[in-house]
């Protein structure tokens, strides 16, 4: 099979890496891509946006599957843009339609299919403009601190927890009249705060049935201890270990099956991954968020403990025939740790020369994945805030964390960044 993977970060050069061991994988094309999927397979200079561009890269490379890595062109009808034309009717997409995408795309809609399909999540209302007035009495029902959701796709920094009535009130008017996200918070969702500790579910579904993918718990601010700024994701683990077999049970009972269920009913072609943002509260999950893509980085310890053909697996979930499949994972721990550039998830440079990769080779239990990378006159340099991220594999994940900061100190680049605390809130 010829496959084309769109997508530039280190979920694109994990599912790269993975599917190109793949015996069915006859061309492998990623686009971007980056300096460590040019390893792996042939980069394209293309624009995940511009449809048409891809349309004549996946006939002029023959493309047998396109696998859609981040949301972005999901949220805008990917899936229907190639389904609507008669010509890429044999093509496998993963990734669901624009309508599927929704429940990333828009926090009320993703809210309302919850409470549709008797999923556990926090209590909420949303707000438009013309009820703002009805949105600050609501917040005076609630108890602090305050939840407040930009609808629409933010980058990640749509959400807003705040302490003090007034401030929420007062952000409440600046999302709804001000345009604080721009078309994104042109509705709000205000959301009961939920008390817990979060982990990620990962899901791979044909639509009716479904494979749960191993979980993980990624590691969100930039400062250690958790604090600072919210960023793509400066680390994950997994297994999680508090997520115990009675737990994730409850979780595939009370979440994961009525979701997929109720994209059945609701007749939704969705085949892809869905990604569940879990808040465990006491012993109880509550859905936190849907996105409807993996995510980065917790593709990078997620996806390499799957023992199967990750190509098979795919192939098998386009034809709608996922319940065939067995998933054989490795019990080992994974762990990542993300290198990010000074400054991120605020301003920061680009184009520092990266050295010490070349003294690193990837094994069973180590590997090294580029997110922003880039080649330069036989070089690779840094082309984004999350620059790599180094995973390792151990029996438990202080051993593959402790191997992966090892690796960590001998890759070096100007203002290079990572958090040293990844797994101290698991001991
Ligand atoms: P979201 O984009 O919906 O995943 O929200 C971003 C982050 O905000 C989540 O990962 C949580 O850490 C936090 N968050 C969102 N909703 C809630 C909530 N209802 N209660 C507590 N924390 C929340
Ligand atoms: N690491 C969080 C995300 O991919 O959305």
């Amino acid at each position: 099979m010829n496959v084309l993977i769109l997508g530039s970060g280190g979920r694109e050069h994990t599912l790269a890496y993975k599917i190109a061991q793949s015996p069915s994988c006859k061309s492998l094309y990623v686009a971007p891509g980056n300096a460590g999927t040019a390893q792996c397979s042939i980069n394209l200079e293309l624009d995940i946006l511009n449809f048409q561009e891809i349309a004549l890269a996946v006939k002029k490379h023959q493309i047998d599957m396109l696998i859609v890595g981040p949301e972005a062109p999901l949220v805008e009808g990917i899936k229907d843009y190639f389904d609507d034309r008669s010509e890429f009717s044999n093509l496998k997409i993963v990734g669901p339609s624009k309508y599927g995408a929704l429940l990333e795309g828009s926090k009320k809609r993703a809210k309302e299919f919850m409470k549709a399909h008797n999923v556990p999540t926090a209590a909420y209302q949303s707000f438009d403009k013309d009820s703002l007035e009805a949105g600050k009495v609501f917040l005076t029902t609630m108890q602090p601190p305050y939840v407040l959701k930009a609808d629409g796709l933010a980058g990640g920094k749509g959400v807003l927890i705040l302490n003090s009535l007034k401030e929420a009130q007062d952000e409440l008017e600046n999302m709804l009249t001000n345009n604080k996200f721009g078309k994104a918070s042109e509705k709000v969702v205000i959301e009961e705060f939920l008390k817990g500790i979060e982990l990620s579910v990962f899901v791979l579904t044909d639509g009716k049935h479904y494979l749960t993918l191993p979980n993980a718990k990624d590691y969100k601010r930039i400062g250690e201890g958790d604090t600072g700024l919210n960023t793509g994701g400066m680390g994950a683990i997994s297994p999680v270990p508090f997520a115990d077999e009675a737990f994730m049970k409850k979780v595939d009972e009370e979440v994961v099956k009525p979701s997929i269920d109720g994209l059945y009913k609701e007749n939704i072609n969705y085949i892809g991954f869905l990604f569940i943002g879990l808040m465990k509260v006491g012993d109880k999950p509550f859905v936190v968020e849907y996105n409807v893509r993996l995510g980065d980085p917790e593709t990078e310890v997620v996806i390499p403990r799957i023992k199967n053909d990750l190509l098979d697996l795919l192939s098998k979930t386009c034809e709608g025939s996922i319940s065939e499949i067995e998933l054989e994972i490795d019990p080992k721990y994974a762990s990542t740790v993300m290198l990010v550039s000074g400054g991120y998830p605020e301003s920061y440079e680009k184009g520092k020369v990266i050295t010490g990769l070349e003294n690193i080779k990837n094994t069973d239990d180590l590997f090294i994945c580029h997110a922003g990378t880039k080649n330069k006159n036989d070089q690779v340099i840094t082309n984004g805030g999350r620059v790599l991220a180094v995973t390792a594999f151990d029996d438990n994940f202080h051993d593959a964390l402790q191997t992966a900061y090892k690796n960590v100190e001998n890759i070096n680049f100007d203002k290079k960044y990572f958090r040293r605390d990844l797994g101290q809130d698991l001991v």
